[in-house]
């Protein structure tokens, strides 16, 4: 077993008046703002745009920028508290959050140039623009080395020709961060990073996506024709590009997690409530154990779930290793999302399965943290290799 699992130093978990702060704010902000409409907007696949630039105004999609670039400047375990009461209510904004916070802002704060910065981060941390993360294709999901964009070097710019798929953000983002091969000899060290802006001759965004879940995020995909890419739009040397997507990738499982946690706790208050409005039989559903036996399920396992997401959080803030704590807080939380909200949706009987109790969106959003930013498979997989380490 790695040294990472015996690690017990992210466990100090206790929360300070910032940490509450955040927790208050985000709450109010989901339950005044947020929870108005969030039927509709999924039922129609409306993208949350009002939402969103309230987001960036209240700091939420910038909130671990240093302030020098316009963020908030707080700590990863202020940010997963956040995604949780988000999520609670609104899984759409909150994989918007997700995103630009932890693929988009924070690859470009730890690896961009200061005129990348400038650039694009102060706007990002300030919600003037939303970022896209763009490494999935036709035919590189999770093999995601196997890229078949390519970035051909003209010297003093790369021509970007491709096709990205499920792409979060892919309608409404100002900015790209998008992974080609320059150098195919040279395999997944031989693929960059580069910001492409929305607009440049040649880049096609494609059809919205018509999903399950999430239904109002905005995912498309991608097309790229002989973009011309400036070079200086290149994040880290040349061929970083596939370690600068596993970096921020490892950051951004923390950021599901915490919305995976915020469906299932979001789905088990609808039912802890409904449990104790609902009569059958002479008597409150609470009162029967069959009900009790699955909410005290449901409690326990949501609290399992937020310790190894508080943990990776921790873990990230300490500046230590969190590839496997940040693996497993996504596996768990999300297999928690999709057995808690199917638990709820149980709990409410009919009304369970109808839009207007809200449970079976969030069953419905719960499926998707299993697959994006590593599907559970894969999540596996990262486990499995540092437990050799
Ligand atoms: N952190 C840092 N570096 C990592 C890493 C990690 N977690 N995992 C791999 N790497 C590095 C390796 O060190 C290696 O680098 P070097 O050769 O320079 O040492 C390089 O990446 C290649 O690694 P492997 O040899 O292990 O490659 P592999 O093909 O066997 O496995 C993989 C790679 C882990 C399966 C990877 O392809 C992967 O994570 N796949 C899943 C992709 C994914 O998560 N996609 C999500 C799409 S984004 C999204 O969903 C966003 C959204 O819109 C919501």
């Amino acid at each position: 077993m790695s040294s990472s699992t015996l690690d017990l130093s992210g466990l100090n978990f206790n929360l300070t008046e910032e940490h509450l702060a955040v927790q208050e704010a985000a709450r109010d902000f989901a339950q005044t703002e947020l929870l108005p409409g969030v039927i509709e907007r999924d039922t129609a696949a409306k993208f949350p745009t009002e939402q969103v630039r309230r987001m960036g105004e209240l700091g939420f999609l910038g909130m671990m920028v240093s302030p020098d670039y316009g963020g908030g400047g707080m700590d990863t375990v202020s940010y997963v508290i956040a995604m949780e009461e988000i999520s609670k209510v609104d899984a759409s904004c909150s994989v918007v959050m997700s995103v630009n916070n932890s693929l988009v802002c924070w690859g470009l704060e730890a690896f961009g140039t200061e005129e990348q910065k400038q650039k694009y981060l102060t706007r990002l941390a300030a919600g003037e623009i939303i970022g896209a993360f763009c490494l999935s294709e036709p035919e590189a999901g999770s093999d995601a080395t196997s890229q078949h964009t390519t970035a051909i070097d003209h010297g003093g710019h790369y021509i970007l020709n491709g096709t990205k798929n499920w792409i979060t953000n892919g309608g409404s983002a100002g900015a790209y961060l998008v992974m080609a091969q320059t150098d195919v000899e040279k395999k997944h060290r031989g693929i960059n990073c580069l910001i492409v802006e929305k607009g440049l001759d040649g880049f096609v965004v494609g059809k919205k996506e018509d999903k399950m879940g999430i239904r109002a995020s905005d995912t498309h995909s991608l097309m790229f024709t002989d973009v011309h890419v400036p070079k200086e739009n290149r994040i880290g040397d040349d061929g970083f590009g596939f370690k600068f997507a596993m970096s921020t990738l490892n950051g951004g499982r923390i950021g599901i997690a915490a919305q995976a946690l915020g469906i299932a706790s979001g789905a088990y208050e609808l039912a802890l409530a409904y449990s104790q409005e609902r009569q059958s039989f002479g008597k409150k559903i609470f009162e029967h154990q069959a009900i009790q036996f699955k909410l005290a399920e449901m409690a326990t396992k949501i609290e399992a779930a937020r310790l190894l997401v508080y943990k990776a959080a921790r873990l990230k803030d300490e500046h230590k290793d969190y590839v496997q704590a940040a693996a497993m807080a996504k596996l768990f939380a999300s297999d928690v999302a999709m057995w808690a909200t199917t638990e709820a949706v149980q709990i409410h009987g009919g009304y369970g399965y109808v839009k207007e109790y809200h449970v079976e969106r969030l069953m419905r959003d719960a499926k998707i943290t299993q697959i994006y930013e590593g599907t559970s498979e894969i999540q596996k997989l990262v486990i499995a290799r540092e437990l050799l380490k």
